[in-house]
């Protein structure tokens, strides 16, 4: 065994070398991964006695991509090109064996090897485009040369990586293999030895390409089917580019548009803030005083309180991961109603070939429904999903209290009340922690976790465990009115109201942040949500909102009665402006004594945006947030804010927080509105001329 680089070693097993890179926990491609995949070629090269030559990796997995932490800093070489074109170039048969997940760089140097095999659970992927990149080492000129254009672009600007079983159909891989990998390989470089087996230089392939040559409907038509999930992105498209010049350029020149394509995303914005939101995402499981080695409680059984909006999504969730749960509703109505509704779910998602028949049942199995509380006896977790009124929480809480098993954590799901107040109901208020899911719960990845003054750190610990178990994207947050969300969606929607009575129409208002990169804006989600939920909210704490009022008045409760802040014709969600809400908003600006007139989109969105900004300082600094990054973390996960855009707190770093600072002073002034005063820490960062992600 011969050490290369610190992160590779070369072994010889009879006529076969074999390069192993040991760069933990993923394997990326740092500097000297890179140096030593090139140094120890060269040796194995120049070896009389090796014949061929295998590249394994130890730990996890293969090779996961570039070394996202090299980005943005100057190159060291050699360079991952340079090291493929000595893959590929390679006189001796180079033999790639993968288990774990290839990506990215990773699965490009696959890509430059004669042969690839793979592990049965090894998956395949070039999720560049999930970091606004495209794949920058000949992943968009190889691999429609091996699966085909149409596969090769959806999986390039899909990001998504694909098994072992479609891997080997669509010709990535040459063979799926069990048992131990490296000697799979060396047994398969044995093989292409004794057969004499040409070195396969994919460079070379034509065959996939010439059969999409002048058809350029294909990307036509690939083009409109992503138009949807990619609007807004910048990678999509040039990843598309780049196929395109797979086909049309020879291989050197379509290397080098993928090179010109890959450099100009490099420096764009968009990518610079999803590359931060990746690193933002993993940020957001640390709890700098909860370490990983905290010990969470196994969770093998859970129990859902409520089987209404929330609670059989979050039943779902649990059945999904393979986690027995038991649903306990007070009326057996409301129990079949809610199972009913979880059932309609999966068959839905099973009617669009997502999931099969039998899974639904399976899944469905993992589920009992029952009105008798004593069935949460033996639940490791409970997630309370009832009515959001204290007395029943403290109620609910006050008799799991008794029933639960001594080490069982108790989560509240609850999105306005103090979680503090809701854990004194028991005796165990170190058990108690919030899980604040969104709706729907079974398909939004957000999970505030919830941290009462008394929760202890294993029941956080479990919380953000199982919240990751349950593909959720934890964050944990402080206990304070609306957590950190909704605290800020809260001003975002005020300031919304406030636009239309100046005289913003709702679809303008919408519209704004629609082009900013949001899914769709306030007044339309308040539609789909139903506009009855606020108001009877409001009516709880004695609050007024003029507009929203009224239409709620008139049995106006958004999508669900055919109107709301806009109307919809049956069978359909567009919504279309209404002169009856219109008028509504004209009569209510009147009584408040407002003088309607333009309001320029900018305007709109420095008022919608710069409040949550303003409110995501205060949330900092009264550390209701661990760090700026997991604010993003939560609006990106669960309210749609554009990815590439980073995230509030990113964001307003790029527009700068003195413009910010000095803009909301601007209008305090105007409009004498005690919300325009700049917190103190946006205040004195502006001032120093800092930011929240790098302060
Ligand atoms: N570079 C540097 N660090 C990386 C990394 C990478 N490519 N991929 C993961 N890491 C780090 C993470 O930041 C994390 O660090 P932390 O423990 O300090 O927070 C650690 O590795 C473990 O990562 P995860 O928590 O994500 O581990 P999982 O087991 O959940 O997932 C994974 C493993 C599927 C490999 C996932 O990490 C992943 O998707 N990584 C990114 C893969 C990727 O995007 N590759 C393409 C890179 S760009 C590229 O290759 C350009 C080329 O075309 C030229
Ligand atoms: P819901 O009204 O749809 O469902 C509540 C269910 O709880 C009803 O089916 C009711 O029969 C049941 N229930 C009432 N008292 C009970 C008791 N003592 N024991 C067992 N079941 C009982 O309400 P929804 O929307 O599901 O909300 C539940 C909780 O989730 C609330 O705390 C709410 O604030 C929170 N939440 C709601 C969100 C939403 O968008 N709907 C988002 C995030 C949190």
């Amino acid at each position: 065994m011969t050490t290369i680089t610190q992160s590779v070693q070369l072994d010889r097993r009879g006529r076969v070398a074999v390069l192993t890179v040991t760069n933990p926990p993923v394997n990326a491609l740092s500097q000297h991964v890179r140096q030593g995949l090139r140094d120890g070629l060269a040796q194995a090269v120049t070896d009389a006695g090796v014949g061929a030559v295998v590249i394994v990796c130890a730990g996890r997995t293969f090779i996961a991509g570039a070394d996202i932490t090299e980005f943005g800093k100057p190159p060291k070489a050699p360079g991952l090109h340079e090291v493929l074109e000595q893959i590929e170039g390679c006189p001796k048969p180079v033999v790639a064996a993968v288990h774990g997940t290839a990506l990215g760089g990773g699965l490009e140097v696959t890509l430059a090897c004669h042969y690839r095999i793979g592990a049965k659970a090894a998956r395949f992927g070039l999720p560049e485009v999930k970091l606004g990149l495209l794949p920058g080492a000949g992943g968009t000129q190889r691999l429609p040369r091996v699966v085909g254009v149409e596969k090769a672009l959806q999986m390039i600007v899909s990001g998504d990586p694909i098994g072992a079983a479609d891997a080997l159909q669509h010709g990535l891989i040459d063979e799926i293999v069990e048992g131990d990998l490296t000697a799979a390989g060396v047994a398969f470089a044995e093989r292409a030895l004794a057969e004499r087996r040409p070195l396969r230089k994919i460079r070379d392939l034509h065959d996939k390409l010439a059969a999409v040559r002048g058809k350029p409907e294909v990307f036509v038509e690939f083009r409109r089917s992503v138009a949807r999930q990619t609007r807004g992105f910048r990678a999509p498209e040039s990843c598309v580019k780049a196929v395109e010049a797979a086909v049309s350029l020879p291989f050197a020149e379509g290397l080098k548009r993928e090179r010109e394509l890959f450099m100009e995303l490099m420096a764009s914005p968009e990518s610079k803030a999803q590359r931060y939101f990746f690193f933002a995402e993993r940020e957001a499981a640390k709890i700098p005083d909860v370490p990983a080695d905290t010990p969470a409680k196994e969770i093998r059984k859970a129990a859902v309180l409520g089987a209404g909006t929330m609670g059989g999504g979050i039943a779902m969730n649990f059945a999904n991961a393979g986690i027995p749960v038991t649903v306990v509703e007070v009326a057996r109505e409301a129990l079949d109603r809610g199972l009913g509704v979880v059932r309609k779910n999966y068959e839905a998602t099973a009617a669009k070939g997502r999931l099969t028949p039998r899974d639904v049942e399976t899944r469905m199995g993992l589920i009992t429904g029952t009105t008798d509380f004593n069935a949460v006896a033996d639940a490791d977790i409970v997630v309370e999903a009832v009515f959001e009124e204290m007395p029943i929480k403290k109620d609910v809480f006050a008799k799991i209290d008794a029933i639960c098993k001594a080490d069982a954590v108790l989560a509240t799901n609850t999105s306005t009340l103090d979680v503090n107040e809701i854990a004194s109901a028991t005796k165990r208020p170190e058990s108690v922690v919030g899980m604040h899911f969104f709706s729907p719960a079974n398909v939004m990845r957000l999970l505030e976790v919830v941290r009462g003054a008394k929760s202890s750190k294993t029941t956080v610990a479990t919380a953000m465990a199982v919240g990751r178990r349950i593909a959720k994207v934890p964050v944990c947050v402080g206990v304070c009115d609306g957590f950190v969300g909704n605290r800020m969606l809260h001003l975002r929607g005020r300031e919304a109201e406030k636009l239309i009575l100046e005289g913003a129409a709702p679809h303008q208002v919408d519209k704004v942040l629609v082009d900013f990169g949001f899914p769709m804006g306030p007044f339309a989600m308040g539609d789909l949500a139903g506009l009855d939920v606020g108001w009877r909210i409001r009516k709880g704490k004695g609050l007024k909102s003029a507009v929203a009022d009224r239409i709620c008045e008139l049995g106006r409760f958004g999508q669900k009665t055919g109107g709301g802040y806009y109307r919809y014709e049956k069978g359909d969600r567009t919504p279309i402006p209404d002169p009856e809400v219109e008028k509504i908003i004209v009569d209510a600006a009147t009584a408040q004594g407002i003088t309607r007139r333009h309001v320029p989109d900018e305007e709109i969105l420095q008022r919608l945006l710069y409040p949550m900004v303003n409110e995501g300082a205060k949330i900092l600094e009264e550390k209701i947030a661990i760090r700026a990054s997991d604010i993003d973390v939560i609006w990106v996960y669960g309210y749609g804010w554009p990815v590439y855009r980073g995230g509030p707190m990113f964001w307003a770093d790029r527009v700068g927080l003195r413009t910010i600072r000095d803009r909301m002073l601007e209008l305090r002034r105007a409009s004498g509105d005690d919300l325009w005063t700049p917190a103190p820490l946006l205040d004195r960062l502006a001032t120093a001329g800092r930011g929240f992600v790098e302060a």
